[in-house]
């Protein structure tokens, strides 16, 4: 009886606590945001209009820390959400996943590629990170090598059998190729009607249109009637996979662990990761490596072309190293000693950061240099504009790999350069992605008889 009582009257308490703590928390992020500088928004949408204008964020994106020194606001409705760059003040909030955790542009995510390590947080998180971690190590990057090798010969011959190629597509082949092998056991010459071949984020359509941004509307809209088809077609396809791979599995017809959803077999069979889990992480895998790898290896492609003594640079360091190979394939052992091919990776991902803004909510006030930031206080990071800061990275726009070098790398301090993010909730995927990235362009670059992209590498204006 007493029990009756008290529990309603505590869950009562406990709300009111709740939105108190809610009203009090948002009162101190609009104090905070009126006080700093930021860019010029439209009447209640604010900044949601200038997400259309690429130049106008190009330009902000360079010059933030000339027009508003150190921290900016901007407004988005009636949410203030803050932005930080500098190394300093990037630390404070990424070192440690106990001050912040990913914001609720995260959870509109979820409607798309469910609940995997990109958009998770808490418990969750830790439990799949701790039993994800192992599989992206050292010592299992030997077996994704030998796909990237294979996929990225093929590439070279598609390229050379064609006079002017339109090189994004044919990578974007490759990179989807390469996903399917290494994460799901699909032979990468078998992914024709794949349908991670079409999905389509529609985030940034929902925030044009703000209403959207609200749970009851947007299932109301044909945008969710479209998003929830791609993601059954995702799940189903993936379903399918996994059927067929405990069908084998139990006719013993596969060798075991040789991509990831195996690994997520036999996490299925030996703990509490389930089924779900499964689906949901091979999504997220599936669609972070795509584009991300994709547009940086065409960046790349693309900086080269516009910088020839740098591609010619590039091309005596690879025939410096392969000069002996005869199968037209790169070794690991081979990319590993080209240090200038890492520094013009790095240099692209510094100028063209595929992952050019991340989000977080503070779960606790975070001392900066000069600013105390509430918790609750969404903010933004954005790895192009640190990576434009000018006393950091002198002559921000120009591309100059010199700055990785052994010398250059002494004048960036760390948090500066985040393309992958930094912290506990780093990119799980780096050494992959770097590793698939060098043998890429090592491929199409190198001197071998069969291979004449360097030749061929120009740039339409
Ligand atoms: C050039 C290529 C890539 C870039 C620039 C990149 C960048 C990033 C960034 C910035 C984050 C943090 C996102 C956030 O905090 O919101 C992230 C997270 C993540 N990335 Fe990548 N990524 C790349 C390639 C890959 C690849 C190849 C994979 C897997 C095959 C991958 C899987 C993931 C996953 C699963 C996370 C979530 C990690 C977590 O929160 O625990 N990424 N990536």
């Amino acid at each position: 009886m007493e029990k009756c009582i008290v529990t309603p009257i505590s869950y009562i308490y406990f709300v009111i606590r709740r939105i108190f703590q809610s009203i009090t928390r948002y009162i101190k992020c609009v104090a905070l945001a009126l006080r700093l500088p930021g860019p010029e928004g439209a009447p209640i949408v604010g900044f949601i209009p200038k997400l259309r204008d690429n130049k106008f964020l190009e330009d902000l994106g360079t010059n933030a820390s000339n027009y508003f020194g150190p921290i900016f606001r901007i407004w988005i409705l009636f949410m203030p959400f803050v932005f930080i760059y500098e190394p300093e003040d990037l630390k404070a909030v990424l070192a440690h996943g106990r001050t912040s955790e990913k914001s609720f542009f995260y959870r509109i995510m979820h409607t798309f590629i469910g609940d995997g390590l990109i958009t998770s947080n808490g418990e969750k998180w830790k439990r799949n990170r701790k039993f994800i971690q192992p599989y992206f190590q050292n010592n299992f990057l030997q077996n994704y090598y030998e796909i990237f090798s294979r996929c990225s010969l093929k590439l070279v011959q598609n390229v050379n059998n064609r006079r002017q190629v339109k090189v994004t597509e044919l990578i974007n082949d490759c990179v989807l190729g390469i996903l399917h092998e290494a994460i799901l056991g699909v032979p990468s010459g078998e992914t024709k009607n794949s349908p991670f071949r079409k999905g389509e984020l529609l985030l940034l359509k929902r925030i044009l249109k703000p209403w959207l941004l609200l749970d009851g509307v947007f299932k109301c809209s044909g945008m969710s009637k479209r998003e929830k088809k791609q993601q059954s077609a995702l799940h189903q396809y993936v379903k399918r996979l996994l059927d067929q791979r405990l069908d084998d599995r139990k006719d013993n017809q596969i060798n075991w662990n040789t991509c990831l959803l195996d690994y997520f077999i036999d996490l299925m069979e030996t703990t509490d990761f389930t089924q779900e889990d499964l689906l949901n992480e091979c999504v997220t895998f599936m669609l972070a490596g795509q584009d991300s790898v994709g547009a940086t290896i065409a960046f790349c492609l693309y900086y080269l072309a516009r910088n020839q003594s740098i591609q010619e640079k590039l091309f005596q360091e690879i025939d410096i190293v392969t000069r002996s190979n005869n199968s037209g394939k790169i070794d690991m052992d081979q990319v590993m000693r080209m240090p200038y091919l890492e520094q013009c990776i790095k240099e692209t991902l510094r100028l063209a950061p595929s992952v050019p803004v991340i989000s977080r909510v503070l779960t606790k006030d975070v001392a900066l240099a000069n600013y105390v930031l509430p918790a609750g206080l969404n903010i933004f990071i954005s790895p192009f504009m640190t990576h434009r800061l000018p006393h950091i990275f002198p002559n921000p726009v120009v591309f100059d790999p010199d700055r990785f070098s052994e010398e250059g790398l002494k004048n960036i301090p760390s948090y500066a350069f985040i393309p992958f993010s930094a912290g506990s909730r780093n990119c799980i995927g780096y050494k992959f992605a770097y590793l698939e990235i060098k043998n890429i362009i090592a491929m199409l670059l190198q001197s071998h008889p069969e291979s004449k992209f360097r030749c061929n590498v120009g740039v339409r204006t």
